[in-house]
């Protein structure tokens, strides 16, 4: 991993509300950090881990009762940037890993991963203060088929012609001159 440019995190309960809590903080930090362009991915990417978290540690009934809340677990959120890529790694304190599963098409669950396979760069685990931490890793500038970043498009849509703009006006007196020597040929 290059040297991280930028580091934001954020601590949330461990509910359903989480997911969407974690998607805000996204969308402000990578704005504040000039890769908005990512914000589609990196919010699908945050969803399925944080909703994960939830599911392995914390609780999952949309409304729940309030004693239900009182030992909440932690779940944590952060975000790095590198040169050239965001990773977004989310704590829990359930230490089993992940499994990617292979979904059928008609199963409702075991997508999330997948879908995570497919949008990131790499994905990964760790163990982590008794936890573990799900990473994924985003590119920042669109990828070429052959995994190149693409070129910038210049902001100039027509090529100039050689010369024009910028350069001085025509010698006449030079001019009449070659003229003359022309014609004298
Ligand atoms: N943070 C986690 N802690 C523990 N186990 C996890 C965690 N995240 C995923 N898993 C395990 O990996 C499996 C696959 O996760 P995945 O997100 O692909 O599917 P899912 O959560 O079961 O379903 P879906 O995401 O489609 O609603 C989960 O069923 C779960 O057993
Ligand atoms: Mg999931």
């Amino acid at each position: 991993m290059s040297r991280p440019r930028f580091v934001d995190q954020l601590d949330l309960a461990a509910t359903l509300t989480a997911v969407n809590a974690s998607r805000n903080f996204i969308v402000i930090t990578l704005t504040k950090w000039g890769a908005g362009r990512i914000v589609d991915d990196a919010k699908l990417v945050v969803s399925e881990l944080v909703t994960n978290a939830v599911k392995a540690t914390g609780v999952t009934d949309p409304n729940p009762k309030w004693t239900a809340l009182s030992k909440l677990s932690l779940i944590n959120v952060r975000l790095v940037g590198l040169e050239a890529s965001i990773v977004i790694e989310v704590w829990d304190c359930e230490p089993n890993e992940p499994v990617l599963t292979d979904a059928a098409d008609d199963d409702e669950s075991g997508r999330g991963l997948t879908l995570i396979d497919a949008l990131a760069l790499k994905w990964g685990t760790y163990p982590s203060r008794g936890g573990k931490v799900v990473w994924a890793e985003l590119p920042v500038h669109p990828v070429t088929p052959k995994g190149l970043p693409q070129r910038r498009k210049s902001s100039r849509s027509t090529p100039r012609p050689a010369g024009g703009e910028g350069r001085p006006p025509p010698d006449r007196a030079l001019l009449q001159r070659v003229i003359v020597g022309l014609e004298r040929l």
